[in-house]
């Protein structure tokens, strides 16, 4: 099936990629030249697990091409949204612009029969509201929502593998099952393989996403929220969460305290959220997401107070190495880093910051000029009174801390993802210090 898919970000660009290995023809559009350039050239604008090699055997096969040009998306059954909808300047809401101009685009090719199937995490009522306008211009197009569940850092595995496909249907049970058949087309070899099939009406399909981010922030909220009683009582958050989450109902996954969520979607998509319920009138059903967003920031707050009570009271001066700076490991990824935060608090209040990250530090260093850089944790940490780290990568989570001790000035370390071996590094001579956890 010719495919195009609108926006080539991190959801997108894996998107059409994976789509040609799923025996599709793909056309990639982006209005970032940049971004369409590196792409053609087999070169991944972003740093994913597995995604140039992805890209390289698609484009090899000559059936992906990538382009500015929303008129090379004519020709196509099925167009794909997946631009991003990013927090709305000094408001909670989504901003829609982007949904916007692609659909406007989409509009001056969009022929009858063609699907619209939007990807990108939006409002509820959104869809509804593009199958009307898509109806009105151009009659027999159809719009459907087929929200993405995949996580950054395992991007290219979660879309060719999803644990379930969800399409948003029209509400005309003819619309509905041209609109069904012609998703089914493209996910065949998902489908064959029995993986679940959710199929609803627009609405629920936008709230699947909505709510699936939600619970995971909530989920991770509540584990922070134990970390802070955990703090104030003595007890260890890691063995409440590993013996909370034997229980199958609650689940050990997600439950790992520390600095809690960042990125380009949590953080948002329960803020849009609590937006879309006001406008609803049914704020009241989402309040408790505010809690889960203060308890969030919270713990970036408290990092900075154990790292100033690590340091004898006072940051002034202090030589602080931080470790990744990456919203998550496995990303290059620095949109509401909880890492950079608390990097840029501790430089702020005096003390003299330099960060690492084995993908993110070029992106970092782009928006946050003022913070110093290293390429290796050896450097940042080079005469440190104190290194923090901040994201959990596996060349972190596996530092020799009897090697390391040697660079520092005064082997202290603060692990702010609770991903260390705390007895090793303790043993090894460092005071060690983790948020939810006693002193050792
Ligand atoms: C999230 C969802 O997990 C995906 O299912 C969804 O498709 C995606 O958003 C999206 O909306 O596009 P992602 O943002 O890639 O994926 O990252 P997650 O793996 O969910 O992690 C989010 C944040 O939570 C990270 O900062 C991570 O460090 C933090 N986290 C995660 C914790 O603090 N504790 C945990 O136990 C798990």
């Amino acid at each position: 099936m010719r495919i195009s898919v609108i926006g080539c970000g991190y959801l997108g660009a894996v998107h059409a990629a994976s789509m040609v290995e799923l025996g599709h023809e793909v056309v990639g559009i982006d209005v970032d030249q940049r971004k369409v350039a590196a792409l053609c050239a087999g070169r991944s604008p972003f740093y994913e697990p597995g995604f140039d090699e992805l890209l390289q055997h698609s484009l090899g096969s000559g059936r992906l091409s990538f382009s500015t040009d929303v008129a090379d998306a004519a020709g196509s059954r099925v167009h794909f949204l997946c631009v991003g909808t990013p927090q709305k300047h000094g408001e909670y809401a989504a901003d829609m612009r982007f949904v916007e101009a692609a659909v406007e685009s989409l509009l001056e090719v969009l022929q009858p029969g063609d699907l619209v199937a939007g990807k990108s995490t939006v409002p509820v009522g959104t869809a509804a509201q593009l199958a009307e306008l898509v109806a009105g211009k151009v009659p027999g197009a159809l719009v459907a929502w087929n929200p993405e569940f995949l996580r950054e850092g395992f991007a290219v595995r979660d879309t060719l593998h999803p644990d379930r496909l969800v399409y948003g249907l029209p509400a005309d049970p003819a619309d509905a099952a041209t609109a069904e058949a012609l998703l089914d087309e493209v996910y065949a070899p998902i489908v064959a393989r029995g993986t679940p099939k959710v199929t609803t009406d627009h609405a629920t399909a936008e709230m699947v996403k909505t709510a699936a981010n939600s619970f995971l922030a909530t989920k991770i909220s509540f584990i922070n929220a134990m970390a802070e009683l955990c703090e104030a009582t003595g007890a260890d958050v890691k063995q409440l969460a590993d013996a909370i989450g034997y229980d199958e109902r609650i689940g050990r996954r997600f439950l790992n305290a520390g600095l809690g969520f960042g990125g380009g979607c949590l953080p948002k998509d329960i803020r849009a959220f609590m937006a879309r319920a006001g406008e609803l009138g049914a704020d009241q059903a989402l309040t408790f997401l505010r809690e889960v967003d203060n308890i969030n920031m919270r713990r970036r707050i408290r990092m900075v107070e154990l790292a100033r009570e690590v340091l004898d009271g006072s940051l002034l001066g202090k030589r602080v190495a931080v470790l990744g700076a990456a919203f998550k490991p496995d990303s290059d990824d620095i949109r509401d880093s909880p890492a950079l935060n608390v990097a840029a608090q501790l430089q702020l209040q005096g003390a003299v910051v330099c960060v690492t990250d084995p993908a993110a530090v070029d992106n970092s260093r782009r928006e946050w000029p003022h913070l110093d850089f290293a390429a290796t944790p050896e450097e940042a940490a080079e005469r440190a009174d104190a290194v923090l780290v901040l994201t959990e990568w596996r060349q972190y989570r596996e530092l020799d801390p009897v090697a390391f001790g040697a660079v520092v000035r005064q082997k202290r370390v603060l692990d702010g993802r609770n991903a260390l071996d705390r007895e090793a590094w303790t043993a090894a001579g460092w005071t060690y210090r983790a948020l939810g956890r006693r002193a050792s």
